[in-house]
């Protein structure tokens, strides 16, 4: 299939004196996903002019209060209520015509209008219905979204499948729609005979494709043919900041195998995922969380509870069970005050939300893990790291533990006896109250250098509870605090 909008075209930047004015930063989530980097883009977004996603599709999400409601957002890039940012979907991501078609009319009846504003790429690969299909039908072992996300990017990679051309891009739509539609139908028909036209999915899929044409006449205004789109804007002073989806250790090949996702998740595929190039890059923004979470299979090495407590939460997501199950049979106080780690972990979970936005798994807790940030910190070159949910570290002062518990790294404390895990009793609830006002004591001062000393990074803001007002920002003039002589314990982590 020949297609105008599939050749690349270029428009021709502007030439002006040579240096570019415009820059972009990259923010990526430095551990499992759901690190709350949405609540940093909303921090940040008014510092940049394009918000642009460069990887994943509907497998990511977060979902945002508004006065007009709630609303969940998949693939639009955050910053959609920051009316001045302009948003880019790049040539990286995985695209679900219809749920993307849904956020914005959501949007469009809140009074949101993204004319003019959402440019998405015309090579973006679209997922299709027997993309869809397979990730269900295949999800368990993994534990994926079941967006359909794996296939779609294993068939770009593919291309052809018994001579048949199985992966399409947006622009193929653009090109020749009836045609390419059809083309999904034949491969789609084929997956259903193959399965002998019992699955249940089957009227689903079919119905998705006899919508595909309506969806796409909503979603041709945005499709941006010019491959130089971004590079444009950045060449007329456009400060862009790229959004990562899913994490750094999802990375399909940085990660670990098979419990990844399927795109590239690290910071320098920003630059090939999302239409730009990297002589652009100014600066890495890693987002992280103080109470960790892992959804879907695969190691954790600070899991609070560690194999139980990975299967626990696995049936859990197989039986559909989830928030309203544990707060109905457990008790968060009593749990806390458990010497088990695992009763410790849940009741975290309990008190600090950890469940899947749109399914309400139970997700899996972890204490925070300054080791593996160390090595992430270190290997993608990240210049500045915003932790969130640093108030919540206040239940493990009511705990056994008696302190914070964290992984720390043995290059950072060399001994004989070397630890895996140090008790950090130096934080107190008051330190948090008043830091939430905007106040950094000595406490919380200390806890701040003892992480920074720990990841190899500097701070640039700690989230101290769930509105946007209550991160506290330490870029540049950070107050100087006394220093606050702290002396970790020991324990052990089975
Ligand atoms: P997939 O991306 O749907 O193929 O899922 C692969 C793995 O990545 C599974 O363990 C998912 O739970 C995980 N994953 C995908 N997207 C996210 C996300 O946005 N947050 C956290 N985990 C994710």
């Amino acid at each position: 299939m020949t297609s105008a909008s599939c050749s690349t075209t270029f428009s021709t930047p502007p030439t002006e004196s040579g240096d570019a004015i415009g820059y972009a930063d990259v923010l990526v989530g430095l551990q499992y996903g759901d690190e709350g980097k949405a609540k940093i883009i909303d921090v940040l977004a008014a510092g940049y002019d394009v918000i642009a996603r460069f990887n994943g599709g509907a497998n990511a999400g977060h979902t945002i209060d508004t006065p007009l409601g709630r609303i969940a957002l998949k693939q639009l890039p955050s910053g959609v209520f920051h009316p001045h940012a302009e948003l880019y979907i790049g040539s990286g991501c995985a695209l679900n015509p219809w749920k993307l078609a849904d956020e914005i009319e959501q949007l469009r009846e809140m009074g949101v209008d993204l004319d003019g504003r959402l440019h998405i790429c015309a090579r973006a690969a679209v997922v299709q219905p027997h993309h869809i299909a397979l990730d269900r039908r295949g999800s368990a072992t993994i534990g994926t979204t079941g967006n359909g996300i794996g296939p779609c990017y294993a068939d770009r990679a593919l291309r052809v499948r018994n001579d048949t051309r199985v992966n399409f891009m947006l622009c193929d739509l653009l090109d020749n729609e009836t045609e390419t539609v059809a083309a999904m139908r034949r491969v789609l028909t084929g997956m259903i005979n193959s399965d002998g036209g019992t699955s249940p999915w089957v009227a689903e899929m079919s119905d998705l494709l006899l919508r595909l044409p309506a969806i796409m006449t909503k979603l041709r205004p945005h499709v941006e043919v010019d491959r130089s789109w971004l590079t444009r804007r950045v060449k007329q002073g456009a400060r862009v900041l790229f959004e990562g989806a899913q994490s750094v250790l999802l990375d399909v090949v940085d990660g670990y195998q098979p419990y990844v996702t399927s795109s590239h998740t690290v910071p320098a595929y920003a630059y090939v995922g999302g239409d730009l190039s990297p002589k652009y890059h100014r600066r890495t923004i890693g987002v992280a969380k103080a109470i960790m979470s892992r959804v879907g299979r695969g190691p954790f090495p600070s899991e609070l509870g560690g194999e139980r407590s990975a299967l626990y939460c696995r049936e859990a997501a197989e039986k559909h069970i989830g928030v309203a199950h544990e707060h109905e049979h457990f008790s968060p106080d009593t749990l806390l005050r458990s010497n088990d780690p695992f009763e410790i972990g849940a009741a975290l979970r309990m008190l600090t939300g950890e469940y899947g936005t749109g399914t309400g798994r139970p997700r899996r807790i972890g204490m925070l893990d300054l080791a593996q940030l160390r090595e992430v910190v270190k290997a993608h070159g990240v210049d500045r790291v915003y932790l969130n949910k640093v108030d919540c570290l206040a239940h493990y002062l009511q705990s056994s533990y008696q302190g914070v518990p964290m992984r720390v790294h043995r290059d950072v404390l060399p001994s004989e006896r070397i630890p895996d895990v140090l008790i950090y009793p130096g934080l107190t609830e008051r330190s948090l109250t008043y830091g939430r006002e905007g106040h950094l004591d000595a406490a919380l001062g200390g806890f701040i250098d003892f992480v920074e000393r720990h990841i190899g990074a500097s701070l640039a803001g700690i989230g101290l509870g769930p509105e946007r007002a209550s991160m506290l920002l330490l870029d540049g003039d950070k107050p100087t605090v006394p220093s606050c002589a702290v002396v970790p314990r020991v324990v052990t982590h089975g």
